[in-house]
């Protein structure tokens, strides 16, 4: 009854056709899914992200800034310039900046701190926001495959744990929304797009892994925290601010929820 009313709800708002939840769904895949599968299995072929992990890898051993040094200095967690592996464990704690940072807020914060750039991320693909997403593109394409390993270890750590988890749940906004109302149950969609159930391994570990994705429908490359930020729009959130506490313990929650994942990044999505 509960799924059913929100269900009418999310019809209600002009969001699109919510179809089958529960047991119809779980028993077989209908045409429409095994045509998605298909589409998806085509757009494997070729990932236009490619181009933008070129240019990331570009941009991170070019000499840059009023201090005219590479990004290659920079410590992602695992030691300056190793990038095989961290895309997977973060976010994390980092000692020198006093907080936990995702990749995106890193990178931003070695732009600053070793080419004594000011870094211009507020809005996404403007400014330096455009070089993260490359960047971020070159750096995940790296840990391809590695199994999810956000650490827990720092108290700090487990702080942004337990606040991501309670911004996932937190219901709010107009529509009296939280994360869990779309990504907390099985083979719920909405139009065509299946809604990962965020608080289960497998799905979170997917779904944090997915992103940095080319989307064909608008030709972008989305790191997470605009994944996120699209999320927000579609519950009537006030903007998710670049770098915020809730954008990177949101993160923080879906990666420790999906410990041991493969990751997929970068992938292609519609
Ligand atoms: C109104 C329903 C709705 C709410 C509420 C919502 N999302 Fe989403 N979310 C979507 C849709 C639709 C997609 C796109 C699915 C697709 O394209 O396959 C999506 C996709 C995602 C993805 C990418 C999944 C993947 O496998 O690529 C993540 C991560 C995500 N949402 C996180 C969140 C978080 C965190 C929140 C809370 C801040 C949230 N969402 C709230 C509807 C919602």
């Amino acid at each position: 009854m509960i799924k059913k009313s929100w269900a009418t709800w999310v019809v209600g708002l002009g969001l699109g056709a919510l179809a089958s939840t529960g047991a119809m769904a779980l028993e077989q895949k209908s045409e429409t899914e095994k045509g998605i599968d298909r589409y998806r299995e085509l757009l494997q072929d070729g990932n236009p992200a490619e181009l933008w992990e070129m240019q990331g890898e570009e941009l991170w051993k070019k000499k840059a800034g009023p201090k005219n040094v590479s990004l290659e200095q920079c410590d992602l967690g695992l030691g300056p310039g190793v990038i095989k592996g961290a895309y997977v464990s973060l976010p994390r704690y980092f000692a020198d900046a006093g907080r936990v940072m995702d990749l995106e807020v890193r990178l931003a914060w070695c732009m600053e701190k070793l080419q004594g750039i000011t870094p211009k991320v507020a809005q996404y693909d403007r400014g330096d926001h455009k070089n993260i997403v490359a960047l971020v593109t070159y750096i995940a394409t790296a840990s391809k495959g590695l199994p999810v390993n956000v650490p827990q270890s720092h108290p700090e750590e487990k702080k942004m744990y337990q606040l991501g988890k309670r911004a996932f749940f937190h219901r709010t906004g107009p529509y009296d929304f939280s994360c869990a109302t779309c990504h907390s149950a099985e083979n719920v969609r909405i139009r065509l797009q299946g809604l990962p159930d965020l608080t289960k391994n497998q799905p979170a570990g997917q779904a944090f892994t997915s992103w940095p994705a080319y989307r064909v429908s608008n030709s972008q490359l989305w790191p997470m925290q605009k994944r996120l930020e699209d999320c927000f729009r579609q519950m009537r959130y006030p903007e998710l601010q670049f770098g915020s506490d809730a954008s990177v313990a949101l993160s923080v929650y879906m990666g420790v929820n999906g410990k041991g994942v493969p990751s997929l990044a970068p992938t292609i999505k519609r």
